[in-house]
């Protein structure tokens, strides 16, 4: 069983931080599906915490629905980051946890997220005045290092969980090489055989059968899905089935439409800004259709919406007319179907 500080989460199968996806209302629906243990908030960032910026505050939305949940936080100013924490702990969230892996620029330029992993003065000061100034479990998410040539993860991990670290999520590739080249699983093994305290392993999960190899190939004792999660969010449920030796479970045509639709629905209800709601719900839209058959016209279509309505609509159609075609031709409409039947999306 995985325990971070005093959280339980069952099963061991988080879902990963993906800024622009794993909102509020994508949480809420893939918490519904099962099988997932814990999720984690988009990084949100402690500085627009700390200034109460309107938009920085809409990301810390939640319902009690998606609890057990952890809220990441991105900055390099200590005192602010603990800040941040504790207005995270006020809202009931369950975990806060640490950006130490984002290498985009705008993020890295101000020494947050991945450049923290060469900084670990200021990382050892954060994680310790978050910790005096919260009582939920702390986790740090981190990469491999800054670049090939600087692979510190084992000191990076060593001084986060000594300065008070409950668990580390680890996605072993470094920051240079963002999301190119394979994560390098063997290099979760060497950390969770360095530290007592919990190590998630995050990284290249693309199926079902992938995950349970992390955990028998590293001995993590969390599992973390970013990519694959956010186009099949029925993988959590799958890895369960297969773990109990069941025919692991697909998603039907009907059912892929219902969590778009049942998106779009949350989102336009929820976001006071329309536009803000139109951008997520096509990104969503998109991650849920990219195996789908015949997306072309329909992309070019959904880039062309201009509100949630319009946007509704023409994923009606476009499922109708898929299911139609499905159920004339007998044929399951997905593309690229592995020998096991599970979609390798
Ligand atoms: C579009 C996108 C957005 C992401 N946003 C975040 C983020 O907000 N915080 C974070 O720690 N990692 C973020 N990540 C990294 C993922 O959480 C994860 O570590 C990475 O994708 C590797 O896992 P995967 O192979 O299962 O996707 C993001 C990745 C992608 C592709």
């Amino acid at each position: 069983m995985l325990k971070i500080g005093k959280v339980a989460v069952v099963p061991n199968l988080i879902l990963a931080p993906i800024s622009g996806v794993t909102d509020t209302y994508f949480r809420r629906l893939v918490k519904r599906l099962g099988g997932c243990g814990l999720l984690y908030s988009e990084m949100i960032s402690a500085e627009g915490l700390c200034r109460q910026h309107s938009k920085t505050l809409s990301y810390l939305k939640f319902v009690s629905e998606e609890k057990p949940l952890t809220v990441q936080l991105y900055g390099f100013d200590p005192a602010r980051m603990a800040e941040a924490a504790r207005l995270v702990e006020k809202t009931g969230a369950d975990m806060v946890d640490i950006n130490m892996g984002c290498p985009t620029p705008k993020v890295v330029r101000h020494g947050s997220g991945a450049a923290l992993m060469r900084d670990l003065d200021r990382a050892e000061k954060i994680i310790t005045r978050v910790k005096e100034r919260t009582s939920i479990p702390l986790t740090v998410k981190m990469r491999a290092g800054w670049s090939q040539n600087t692979p510190n993860y084992l000191e990076v991990a060593r001084r986060a969980a000594a300065s008070g670290a409950d668990a580390i999520c680890f996605h072993p590739r470094t920051k240079s090489q963002r999301l190119s080249g394979a994560a390098d699983w063997s290099l979760i093994t060497e950390l969770r055989e360095a530290l007592s305290i919990p190590v998630i392993g995050n990284g290249d999960i693309a199926t079902p059968y992938d995950a349970l190899r992390m955990e028998a190939e590293t001995g993590c004792q969390g599992i973390m899905v970013g990519r694959a999660a956010i186009k099949n969010p029925w993988l959590f449920r799958q890895v369960r089935d297969l773990a109990q030796g069941k025919q692991v479970y697909i998603p039907s045509l009907e059912e892929r439409k219902k969590f778009i639709l049942d998106y779009l629905s949350l989102a336009q209800r929820g976001e006071e800004d329309p536009r803000i709601a139109l951008a997520k719900g096509k990104r969503v839209v998109i991650y849920l259709s990219r195996k789908l058959p015949q997306t072309t016209l329909f992309r070019r279509r959904l880039n062309a919406a201009r509100s949630i309505h319009q946007l509704t609509e023409i994923v009606e159609e476009f499922f109708y007319r898929l299911l139609y075609e499905y159920s004339s031709s007998g044929e399951l409409p997905y593309q690229g179907l592995s020998s096991e039947g599970i979609p390798p999306i």
